[in-house]
This record gives C-alpha cells, structure tokens and sequence, in this order.
C-alpha cells in the first residue's frame, strides 16, 4: 500500500508554481549557495533597510549562534498588511466562520489595516512598548489576528497561550516571560460550549507572584464576567479613544516576533524564541510553494492560533503573501461531522491544511458526510502535526480530494517555525504516509544513536545538517537550554527529536517521536508534565506516563501511579485523577489510561525503565528485552497482569 505512487496530476503540473525541474533546480542552488538563494528570496518581503548581510549561523556546540538579513530592518504588520493596500485593498484577508454556522464575516485588507492600527494604538495606551511581552489568551476570532499583528507593529513580542491551557499553565507562561499585559476575550465559543477564558485569567492572575499584569477584554460572548478596577479593561472601549493609524515600528530582522511555549522532554515548558526578518521570509516563502497559493485563491488552515501551524499558516505566511486565510472559530463536528465540508462549499475553499487525527475522526462519521457535499473548489489538501496512516491517507485522497487534489504531508515543528519537509503539489509524486522531501534550503539527515551520518535507504533519527531562515533562536531566557536540547545529542546538527526513515528514493517517512515527548491528536505533550502535574496530588507518590497507540488521537496518554501507603486505588480515584490534570495543565493532557501499580520497573540506581512500560502500554510484552538490571524484577508481571490496554 504505502508503496504506491500518486504522480504529480498533469492539470496541476502545468500552472504549478514549482514544477520536478524547478523544484531540482531550486533546491541545488539553495543548499550549494545559502547565501546567494536567500538573498535572492529574502527580498519577497518588504525592507525598511536591505539586508547587506544574509546567513550568519553557528551549529558548534560551544557557540551556537543563528542569524538571518541581521543587519536589515523591517516591520512584520506592514509586511502583512499596509503593503497590499495599493493593490489588494478591497480583497478578502480574513473569511471568519464562526462556530455557530450562521456566523461569519469577511474582513477586506482595508479592514484589516484600520483593526490593526487600532488594536496596536490600544495596546500603546496600555503602556506596551517595543521589547514588551504579552500574552494573548484568545479565540479563534479575528481579534486574535489583530491582536498578533499589532504586537508586530509595535516590536511587542506576543505569547500566545492556547486557550485550553488551564489557569496554573497560562500564569507559568506569563510568568516565564514577564508579560506585562494580557489580552483575553470574556468567553470562547467551541463546538457550542462556552469557554471561560476571562475567569481563566483571573485565576492565573491569582496565582502570580511580584507583578500583576494589565488585562485587555474583548467581547465575545456577553457571558457574565467581573472585571477588576485598575487592571482590566474591556477592549471595545479602549478602541474608541484611539486613532486607527499607527506608525509601524522599524525592527531590525534579528528582533523578537513572537514566543511560544511547546513542551519536551524534561522540566516545563520551553519558551521557544521566533525573530521577525528570517522568520517571514520562511513562512510566507513556504506558504506560497508548499501550497503552491494562486493570488485569488481562498486557503484554510484549521489550526488555533494557539499553536505555531496558526501562527505561521493562519496568519503571517498568508498574509504576508496577500491572501485570503480563512479562521475557523468551531470543531470539526459541530454541528455534525459535515462541517469542513460545508464550510469548504460556502467559501468556496481552494486549499485545505489539516490533522491527521481530525480526519480519522470524520473517517469514523462515514463517506455520506463529505459525499453529499460539492467540494469542487478544492485544488491541494495538507496534513500537519503528526504521521498520518495510510488508511487516513487514501480516505482524505479518495472521499475529501475526489483522487484529484495531491495531499501535501507538511513535516515540522514548533523550533522550525515553517514546513522543512515536505511534497510540492506540481513537483512531487507522493507516496501515501510520507513527507517526501526537503524544502528549499533544508537539508536532512539520518544519523544512528551515536550520531553517524547513515546514507541510502536508512532508517534511524532524524536532524538538520545547516539553518535554514525560519530557525528558532533560542528558548527565551535560557540560551543555554536551547543548545541542551537541540545541539547537544549529535554535536554540530540540529537535533529534531524524531525518529525517521529513508526509502531509496530519498523519501523520508517520520516515524514520530524518539524522547519523552508524546502526539496526542497533533498536540505536543512532555510525558515529564504530566508525570509532576500527578505526584502534585496528595495521594500520588510516584508516576510515570507513556504514549500508546490511539485510534483516533495518533497517541493516547498512559499513566501508571502508585498511590501513598494506605491509599485505596479505585475507580472513583482515577476520575479524580484525571480532573487533577485538566485542572492542572489543561483538558489536552488529561490520561486516557491509569493503571494503579505498587511498584515502577526501575534500575537499581533509581532509573524507571520506560522501555518496559512502553511496551507494556502497547499490549506487546513479549519481547520485554533484558530485564535482568531491575532492581525488583517481580515488579514487571505484576503490571502486565494489570494492564490497561488490552487487545
Ligand atoms: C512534532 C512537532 C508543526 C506543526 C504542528 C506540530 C510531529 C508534525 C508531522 C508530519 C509526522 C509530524 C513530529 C514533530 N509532526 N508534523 N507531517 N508527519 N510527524 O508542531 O507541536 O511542535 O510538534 O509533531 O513528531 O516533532 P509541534
């Protein structure tokens, strides 16, 4: 099966942007001169000062140093928004559907410049200045895109806190940074449930020690909220006292765009750090090709804002390139498993970027669903954010596309900030489960656990041999946890924490992650967080937590604790359990499995082998490997006996 070949469809081909020999032309000049392809590309955006200097990158573990165009300047807002004025001003930026179907608005480039300006002018009145952090705590609204741009315009650097992130995880985020102003909205609307994120902020201000951050509100909902005297403010008040133009700030290339928080493998989250000129020169550069985006064309990525596939393919790859991005308030299944298809159908949608995991689902509402609905409009589909299986593969190709739209199979991350790995829709005959290949600029490898480069048709962990434009920077304020995490296992490359394959095409297929970290439904988890959001309960002693295979979700997440002396483990305690961790990080890192165990398989100085309860998490505990430097062998029958995952 995943050795079938889709070619390239020739109605694609011929009015592709990239075609196979541009694609092979392209790539050549771009990794045999960096510097003479980029500074070719880096002027796709507007330039306050060109860049004189283009690629000044380090990977040397003792001096790991990234920069791009350092020495130009520009503004990111502009970029996305003054500059298409002249000739886009009456063109569609944003179609925003709501979530309830009979809510949407379209918001020209017009708009978009007065909203901007206004919301920056609003932010400057609050105070927030060039180098400030702020958190945004929002919906999927266009507020949301107003409010990122104008942190952009500003040199404000944004956080953007998913808004399923509980309160004690939004206060650890604006905490880390020092954000001196969130922005919030008095509900969130979702699958037609109310999401309290203005109660949600409240609490997290609760709990934050040394500052108080200023709030700004705006009005979503009209739910009943409280606001708090001398610090909150509602947005649509402020936005009546200011003008709705603001000077664009002028940035140099190297200063921060945004933070944003992704999970790994050890402690809290990271903060990781995206700089404004490399950055939106990547994004916008990769949104055009990847999707191979005509101007005119209505593109859809059904991301949240909260995680970086919103931020660099909802609004500023888009934007930048002056097209129409649709945002999507709503969930795939309200109200019924037709909704992506009908949207689609009302705004006649030309490229369609989602999940893996929301498509198994959709798969599951059966074909009727999608069948009964047009789809004609669409060109090019994508997928992000985690492997996806074949059988998930063929369905979006055969039942969403008609078998006439190619499936871009989009592989990066958080640290990369766009698409390294990747097809092109008139470039690459895909094969059903893999990435294909390496972006302009990008160049992979394969390296066994000692870090030996592996050639041909291979199969091992996966890291990035040079920079590329869109690159993270650093973790915000802990640079050396940046050259820990990225540059330390294979010294002198990129580390990406995956583990991959090589077909003898060149082909790479991700085979999902090698550390700590697990994909529940796309969304990045540290096994580590959950374990201490856990042992935080008073009746936990210890825990330890494990990705398994999930039907739906990609990862499910597996919890074995063993409970205080004289704890009873019951039914009831698990539930218990699992509100605890909703409550703590947030409902994405709630256990599907708990399995109560006196004892965890560790080595005799102290180390839980995860090896083991991995395999016992997958129901496969026949090959446990060597179990002979357990400090309590006996500890093992025990915990297969009580498995939760049984077949
Ligand atoms: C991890 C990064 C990049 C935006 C969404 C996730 C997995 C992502 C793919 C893909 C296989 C994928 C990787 C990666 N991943 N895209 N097309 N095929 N795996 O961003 O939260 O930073 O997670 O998602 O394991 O390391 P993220």
């Amino acid at each position: 099966m995943s050795d079938t070949v889709f070619p390239v469809p020739a109605d694609i081909a011929e009015n592709a942007l990239i075609d196979k020999d541009a694609y092979r032309d392209l790539y050549q000049q771009s990794v045999d001169d960096p510097d003479g392809f980029w500074a070719r590309h880096g002027k796709r955006i507007d330039w306050i000062r060109p860049y004189t200097k283009v690629k000044n990158t380090s990977y040397d573990y003792h001096n790991v140093s990234i920069k791009w165009f350092e020495d130009g300047t520009l503004n990111v807002s502009a970029n996305c928004v003054d500059r298409h004025l002249e000739k886009r001003a009456g063109q569609a930026a944003i179609i925003w559907e709501g979530d309830d179907p009979s809510e949407h608005k379209v918001i020209t480039y017009q708009e978009l410049y007065a909203e901007v300006n206004r919301f920056a002018n609003v932010l400057r009145e609050a105070g927030a200045k060039k180098g400030d952090r702020i958190t945004l705590y929002l919906p999927m609204i266009p507020e949301a895109a107003y409010a990122m741009l104008a942190c952009a315009r500003i040199g404000a650097i944004h956080s953007i806190v998913f808004g399923g992130f509980s309160p004690d995880s939004l206060a650890g985020r604006i905490e880390d940074c020092g954000s001196t102003l969130v922005v919030t909205a008095d509900e969130g609307l979702r699958g037609g449930r109310k999401v309290p994120l203005k109660a949600n902020v409240d609490a997290a201000c609760d709990r934050l020690s040394g500052h108080e951050p200023k709030v700004i509100v705006v009005k979503r909902t009209g739910g009943d909220i409280k606001m708090k005297d001398g610090r909150d403010v509602w947005y649509h008040e402020a936005a009546e006292n200011v003008s709705d133009r603001c000077e664009p700030e002028e940035m140099s290339a190297e200063d921060p765009l945004f933070i944003l928080y992704t999970s790994g493998s050890t402690g809290k989250p990271k903060g990781v750090l995206h700089t404004s000129g490399g950055y939106l020169v990547y994004a916008s550069m990769t949104h055009q090709y990847v999707f191979d985006y005509h101007d005119g064309e209505v593109y859809w990525c059904t991301a949240d804002v909260g995680w970086v596939t919103g931020h660099s393919y909802i609004v500023y790859g888009p934007l930048a390139n002056g097209a129409t991005t649709l945002m999507f308030e709503g969930i795939p299944t309200y109200p019924d498993a037709s909704r992506f298809w009908q949207v689609i159908d009302k705004h006649k949608v030309n490229i369609f970027y989602t999940a893996p995991t929301a498509i198994r689902s959709l798969m599951g509402a059966g074909e009727e669903m999608v069948t009964k609905t047009s789809r004609k409009s669409l060109r090019v589909l994508g997928s992000v954010g985690e492997p996806i299986n074949p059988e998930a593969w063929m369905w979006y190709y055969n039942v969403v596309g008609d078998k006439r739209c190619p499936i871009v199979d989009t592989w990066w991350q958080t640290e990369t900030g766009g698409i390294l790995i990747t097809p092109l829709p008139g470039a690459t005959d895909l094969k059903p489960g893999s990435a294909t290949l390496p972006f302009f600029g990008v160049q992979p490898a394969v390296v066994d656990a000692e870090g030996n480069i592996l050639e041909g048709a291979t199969e091992g962990n996966l890291v990035i041999l040079d920079s590329w434009p869109g690159q993270m920077r650093t973790v915000y304020g802990d640079h050396d946890r940046f050259v820990q995490t990225y540059f330390a296992t294979y010294k002198g490359m990129y580390f990406s924490g995956d583990g991959c394959r090589r077909d003898a095409d060149g082909y790479y297929w991700i085979t999902g992650r090698v550390d700590d970290v697990i994909n529940v439904s796309g969304h990045r988890m540290g096994t580590a967080e959950v374990e201490s959001a856990l042992v935080a309960h008073p009746k936990v002693a210890e825990a330890a937590v494990v990705g398994y295979p999930h039907d739906l979700k990609g990862q499910g997440i597996y919890a074995y604790v063993t409970l205080m002396e004289g704890e009873e483990p019951t039914d009831e305690l698990k539930k218990e359990l699992v509100t605890w961790v909703r409550k703590e990080i947030g409902p994405i890192a709630s256990p599907d499995l708990i399995q109560f165990s006196p004892g965890l398989p560790k080595t005799r100085s102290g180390k839980i082998m995860r090896r083991i309860l991995r395999k016992i998490a997958e129901d496969s505990f026949d090959n446990l490997g060597d179990t002979s430097t357990l400090a309590d062998p006996g500890v093992v029958g025990d915990l297969i006996d009580n498995r939760q995952n049984r077949a």
